[in-house]
């Protein structure tokens, strides 16, 4: 029976459903913007079924779980803007869906390293309280917290590429570098999901992702520099000193890489503790360097722009 992806344009959720159609499965790929939906499933046209939904429609959500036999919510917000807020989107949203899938036998819901109610970071905060929600309400529920996830497509390294463009000479080694990731690709990210539906042993459990390394801010931003074949003065940014210009781009920039509360973050490691894809999946994950973070020289001069101005598609 058909899996209902919500999130299925977004970074995540298209690759997720790419995987899910190679594998042969029916999928319902929800998604907030068809236009985006076109560029990012259009080698899948006829292959699946793509229906518009708002994570707050409540009536909508309801019609789009008829006769599914699971869902993977992907739906979230990183950044706030358009009105929309991490309480509503992350949590309110999660409670919708979780609801509309009374009748659904199975629900994955991708949660977050480090998110919890007892934070006083509103991101993690707002992504725990909808765990709680999951693990209290969605039938066999399995949740995934992944670190920060890379590949083609990612917000998160290749803004850091994009700003490497912007910045001739002197790069800010943010938050002074020292901030800790465990990056897990994208394709390890859908591994886990499409294993997990097929897993019975998955159910209630909130299972961590995270690469093979733990590496600081500081390593990730010289292998970017590295990948992209560049070098620049690597100069100490504590975040105090980048809070007026973070707050500023933010306001200015529709597309700003980083806001206030994503700054915050920075002081929380954002490292796993028992990394399922070893432990539980038997993977090998894939390590970012080499090959695997070609892609961020993907990124054009004309594409740091729009993406910047007009919070633009650009991958
Ligand atoms: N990326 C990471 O490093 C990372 C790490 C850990 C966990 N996660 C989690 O992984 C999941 C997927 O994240 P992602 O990186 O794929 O983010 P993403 O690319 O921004 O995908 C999220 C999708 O949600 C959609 N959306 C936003 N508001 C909506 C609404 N009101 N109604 C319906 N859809 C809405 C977005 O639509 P538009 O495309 O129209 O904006 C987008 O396609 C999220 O739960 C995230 O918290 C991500």
């Amino acid at each position: 029976m058909t899996i209902l992806v919500t999130g299925a344009a977004g970074y995540v959720g298209n690759n997720t459903v790419k995987r899910l159609v190679e594998l042969g499965k029916p999928v319902r790929a929800m998604v907030r913007d068809l236009d985006k939906a076109q560029k990012r499933l259009a080698a899948l046209k006829g292959q699946v079924e793509i229906v518009q939904g708002d994570i707050m429609d409540r009536e909508r959500l309801k019609q789009l779980t008829q006769d599914v036999s699971a869902v993977v919510h992907l739906v979230a917000i990183a950044i706030e803007k358009g009105g929309q807020t991490y309480e509503d989107i992350n949590y309110q949203g999660t409670i919708n869906i979780v609801d509309a899938s009374a009748n659904v036998p199975r629900f994955i819901n991708m949660s977050q390293n480090g998110a919890s109610s007892a934070l006083p970071y509103r991101f993690l905060k707002s992504k725990g309280r909808a765990q709680e929600y999951v693990a209290k309400h969605a039938n066999a529920w399995t949740a995934l917290r992944p670190s920060a996830i890379f590949g083609p497509q990612d917000e998160f390294f290749n803004s850091i590429a994009r700003l490497v463009k912007l910045t001739p000479i002197v790069f800010p080694l943010i938050g002074g570098g020292t901030a800790q990731f465990q990056p897990v690709s994208v394709y390890d990210v859908v591994e886990a999901i499409v294993r997990s539906l097929d897993d019975n042993t998955t159910i209630g459990q909130e299972l961590e992702l995270g690469g093979p390394e733990v590496l600081t801010l500081g390593e990730i931003q010289k292998r970017i520099l590295g990948a992209l074949n560049t070098s620049r003065l690597l100069v100490p940014a504590p975040v105090g000193l980048l809070r007026a210009p973070v707050f500023i781009m933010e306001r200015v920039l529709p597309g700003s890489p980083v806001t206030s509360s994503l700054l915050e973050l920075l002081a929380v490691p954002n490292v796993v503790k028992d990394n399922a894809l070893i432990s539980h999946f038997k993977l090998q994950p894939r390590a970012f360097s080499g090959e695997n973070i070609a892609y961020l020289r993907d990124n054009k001069l004309g594409d740091t722009i729009q993406k910047f101005l007009r919070n633009a598609t650009v991958n």
